[in-house]
């Protein structure tokens, strides 16, 4: 399985970094009181370990197609020192479970990846018992501004969002996901848009978001952009050092996530 951040000790840790930046943010609101949960895309188990704090009450399954990515989930959990979730190997697609299995199912950061994203949605909603409850986080790389702009860090941006979109993948996708809950049959669907603003005035959002979010996963995908053509080396090095500026002194990055509640 590849897909556009790769599964590198690097974004393990951007991961977690993007997950502890969040929390607050996309989590104040995420509580699962009792039941059975699904998290589907758990990757090494970020927002797991949110789950598994701020819901102890349920009983949790965690599902990625990356062995390797469970491995980590697992230890992480293992390391809390709580009786922890049951980790699964398995897709999206095609999950190992009868039709309402599930009384609520959470994904966070995975349909953008999914060539067949309204596909894993139609699946999600037939393992959800009849009032199940689904919880989508997802971001929109369109949302994005910032300064000081410069053509090339504009150039580099573009980057990301290419690959993704060559990867068969859609980083646009914050902004479909009313549309697309409604299409796959899903009923109360709400969306709250959730805005992170970074300026000097808040360090630690330009620490966690600028520069251990954002600007890994856009140097993430270096090799790709640069054969793909899509940029020359010179320019997505200057892109990349000014990109470095939108998360100093005179700065400013603004971004949009997406986060969609639903029942079956
Ligand atoms: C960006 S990571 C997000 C991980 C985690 N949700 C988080 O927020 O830290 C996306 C994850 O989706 C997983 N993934 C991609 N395609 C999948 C599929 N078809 N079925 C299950 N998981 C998949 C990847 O292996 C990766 O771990």
């Amino acid at each position: 399985m590849s897909y556009v951040h790769g599964y590198s000790g690097r974004e393990g840790q951007r991961l977690d970094d993007q997950a502890g930046t969040l929390e607050g943010l996309l989590h104040h609101d995420t509580v699962f009181p009792n039941g059975r949960v699904l998290e589907v895309g758990c990757g090494t188990g970020a927002q797991t370990a949110i789950l598994n704090r701020s819901s102890p009450g349920c009983e949790l399954f965690c599902m990625d197609i990356s062995a390797p990515s469970l491995s980590q989930a697992r230890r992480r959990c293992q390391s809390l020192g709580r009786s922890g979730p049951i980790f699964l190997q398995g897709d999206v697609l095609r999950l190992p479970f009868r039709d309402g299995s599930f009384d609520h199912v959470f994904v966070c950061f995975l349909l953008e990846h999914l060539a067949d994203p309204t596909g894993a949605l139609l699946e999600l909603r037939r393992v959800l018992c009849q009032s199940g409850s689904i919880t989508v986080i997802e971001g929109d790389h369109g949302s994005c501004r910032f300064h000081p702009e410069s053509q090339q860090s504009l150039q580099a941006w573009q980057c990301l969002i290419r690959v993704q979109e060559e990867m068969g993948g859609n980083s646009l996708i914050g902004r479909q996901l009313y549309p697309m809950l409604a299409k796959a049959g899903f009923e109360q669907v709400e969306v709250s848009p959730r805005l992170v603003y970074c300026d000097a005035s808040r360090p630690d959002w330009q620490e966690g978001f600028v520069r251990r979010t954002i600007i890994p996963m856009v140097e993430g995908v270096f090799d790709e952009a640069i054969d793909a053509g899509l940029i020359d080396r010179a320019s997505w090095e200057k892109g990349i050092s000014d990109l470095h500026l939108t998360g100093q002194k005179d700065g400013t990055f603004i971004y949009t996530f997406f986060k969609a509640t639903a029942r079956r």
